[in-house]
């Protein structure tokens, strides 16, 4: 089969294809139904089918005879751990949890939260949660407990796990502290925690409260998987919108266990006993979805690594997993090799280890910006394969569909639309555009299955963001164009979403913490350009008249304010007090202009601006000269 086959096939005759894609995986209660609209303008996969999904990752496979295979290596160059999992001791374990929660009380459809680092607890949870049908929302661990409070608000969960710390290079971060705080700030109280202790920090338990999880696990009974409905929710994933408040995407059992099985051979053309390395985290989607299920769907093994690209101990890290667990596909963001890029700019490092097991590299996450992708290209010798998807598609909506034909690479291009994604690029308007021309990316519904089936708890935001922008359509917030051999160049976020080392955060929800701030009477946060980073959010702030407050000890005070309502992760480290900012006649900032000063890029002076003078202030505060585009 072809790709231009394989794909019409699937916009042309959706059912059918999906059809036979389901047949792949291990139904309880095979569907008769394919696919069933519904009225919030989207619809359903495979309404009729039951099964399991964490049966699907795990009993399937020792069913089918890999019990003794490897499921999960755990690599952990912070604290020196390595450990592995066979696909029978892994279910063991996950069936064991299961049975913990369910003693707890947990059942069907409840919501549990996991705060974890890159332990396999965390992976063990998850999948325990599946087992018995609870619906689980991890939360990265780099998120403050203003965020976790927000999450727990949001989902409502009946139990939080956790562990004592995470371990960033070599500091300790004590997570149970963070827990209780959000707990303590969220209206919403859980009625218990589960608490991994790990030997780097101890946590305080509360009486009552939590429980150790060696204690429950050392009573704990077995659970068997419980039968649920395509359409029961598995996880809800929080992302950055454009608002202060974080979408809870919901994704379903059914459709999200085909899709992805699916995936495994198109876009990574892996195959049982393929050691499959996704160095992400898993709270994020690239972890929900290639650190835990598909590679277990698929019957590989899946590395969990606890470390950086970088200074664990050094630029050679991500070479040395490759070696030692004789890695055949690598996935991660392209900010990890631009962060082993400027450390060893030779690949010296590279010559140390042998990567011949390595087949081939993905990338996602963010653009993949050419420079990187030639240095990984010169110095691997190995096809470099970029590909475009979002938390709410939870898969590639992008690739290069190696699984059924390997097509030429085109340096900053995510390449085709996966089968099942009917891409088109619009105007505003909805109209499409002309092949080679910008416009909002855009994916004609239905979206194939695996695909956000909902906003938790708020179909309207659902609809209002995803479905109403462009009729007929999905809209990705993301703009870009297609060239006339059907490439799609993703070129960035229309909205007021950015993308710093890979992670996505919504400048609107650092803009309401900086505004906050006593001082200050108006703020306005963009994604500046960073080498490393691809962005990095930088505030700029209007004082209160009246207010005498240093410039340099107010950038300080917002500092740490978004570091500690939102977190770390934001890394936002620079406000600049300015004294106008640039607005439409409608008093609407323009963002973009200030984001291509800040960058030094060409900007055209927009034609709703109320002062075109204030431009040139900007740029002075910068220090940058002005392009002005004429
Ligand atoms: N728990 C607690 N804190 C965390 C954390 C976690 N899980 N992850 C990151 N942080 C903290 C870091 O310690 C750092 O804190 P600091 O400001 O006190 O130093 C801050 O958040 C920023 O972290 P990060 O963006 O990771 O920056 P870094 O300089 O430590 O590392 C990279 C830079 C590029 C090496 C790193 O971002 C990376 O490996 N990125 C890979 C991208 C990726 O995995 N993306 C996921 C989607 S594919
Ligand atoms: P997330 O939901 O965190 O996975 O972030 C999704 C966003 O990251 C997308 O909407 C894009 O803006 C960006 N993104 C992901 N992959 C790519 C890619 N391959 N090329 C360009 N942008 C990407």
């Amino acid at each position: 089969m072809d790709y231009h086959s394989e794909f019409r096939r699937s916009i042309d005759k959706p059912e059918a294809f999906w059809r036979e894609q389901a047949g792949k995986i291990d139904w309880i209660q095979q569907p008769e139904t394919i696919w069933q609209a519904t009225d919030n303008g989207h619809g359903h996969w495979f309404p009729d089918g039951t099964l399991n999904t964490s049966d699907i990752a795990l009993d399937a496979n020792v069913r089918a005879g890999l019990g003794d295979q490897k499921a999960l290596i755990y690599d952990s160059p912070v604290t020196g751990a390595k450990r592995s999992y066979t696909y029978s001791e892994l279910t063991d374990e996950v069936a064991r949890f299961a049975g913990a929660l369910k003693a707890q009380g947990i059942n069907k459809g409840d919501r549990v939260i996991i705060y974890m680092p890159m332990i396999p607890e965390a992976v063990i949870a998850m999948l325990g949660c599946a087992r018995i049908g609870a619906v689980h929302s991890v939360v990265f661990g780099g998120f403050a407990a203003h965020e976790l409070a927000v999450r727990i608000e949001d989902a409502q969960p009946k139990a939080v796990i956790t562990a004592s710390c995470g371990i960033e290079v070599t500091k300790v971060i004590e997570y149970k502290p963070l827990v209780d705080k959000a707990i303590e700030q969220a209206s919403h109280k859980p009625d218990f925690c589960v608490v991994y202790q790990r030997p780097q920090a101890r946590a305080q338990m509360h009486d009552g409260r939590d429980h150790d999880w060696s204690d429950l696990m050392a009573s704990a009974e077995p659970a068997d998987p419980v039968p649920v409905k395509s359409t029961d929710p598995l996880y809800i994933l929080y992302t950055s919108g454009t608002t202060g408040k974080p979408k809870g995407v919901v994704r379903d059992n059914g459709g999200h266990a085909v899709a992805l099985k699916y995936s495994m051979k198109l876009v990574y053309d892996a195959n049982p006993g393929d050691i499959f390395w996704a160095a992400s985290d898993v709270g994020w989607v690239v972890g929900h979805s290639y650190i835990v299920y598909a590679p277990l769907f698929a019957g590989c093994t899946t590395v969990l690594y606890e470390g950086k690209p970088v200074r664990t101990p050094d630029a050679g890290a991500f070479w040395r997993v490759v070696q030692d667990h004789g890695v055949n596909l690598l996935f991660t963001a392209p900010t990890a090799f631009r962060a082993v890029r400027k450390e060893d700019p030779e690949a010296d490092q590279l010559a140390r280890y042998d990567i011949s097991s390595l087949r081939r590299i993905f990338l996602a996450g963010e653009r993949l910006d050419p420079p990187t992708y030639e240095w990984l290209r010169e110095h691997t010798q190995l096809p470099v394969l970029d590909h475009w998807w979002q938390t709410e598609t939870g898969w590639a909506i992008c690739c290069n569909p190696v699984g059924i034909e390997t097509m030429v690479t085109k340096p900053g291009s995510a390449t085709v639309p996966s089968p099942g994604y009917n891409v088109q690029v619009v105007s505003p308007g909805g109209s499409q555009m002309p092949a080679g021309e910008q416009g909002q990316i855009a994916v004609k519904l239905p979206l194939p299955p695996g695909c956000l089936m909902t906003v938790w708890g708020d179909d309207q935001r659902f609809q209002d963001s995803y479905l109403k922008p462009i009729p007929g359509f999905y809209s990705s917030g993301d703009g870009g164009f297609i060239d006339e051999d059907g490439y799609v160049f993703v070129m960035g976020r229309t909205d007021d979403v950015i993308n710093v080392a890979g992670h996505r955060l919504s400048t609107g929800e650092m803009e309401e913490v900086v505004a906050s701030h006593p001082a200050v009477a108006e703020c306005c946060v963009v994604g500046a350009h960073d080498e490393m980073k691809g962005q990095i959010p930088l505030g700029l702030v209007l004082i209160k008249n009246g207010a005498t407050i240093d410039h340099d000890e107010l950038e300080e005070e917002l500092v740490e304010m978004v570091r500690d309502r939102i977190g770390a992760i934001a890394c936002f480290r620079r406000a600049l007090v300015v004294d106008r900012l640039p607005k439409t006649r409608s008093g609407k900032i323009l963002r973009r202009v200030i984001r291509q000063i800040a960058d030094g890029e060409e900007y055209a002076v927009p034609s709703t601006i109320d002062d075109p003078s204030i431009l040139e202030e900007i740029s002075e505060q910068f220090g940058r000269p002005l392009s002005k585009k004429h």
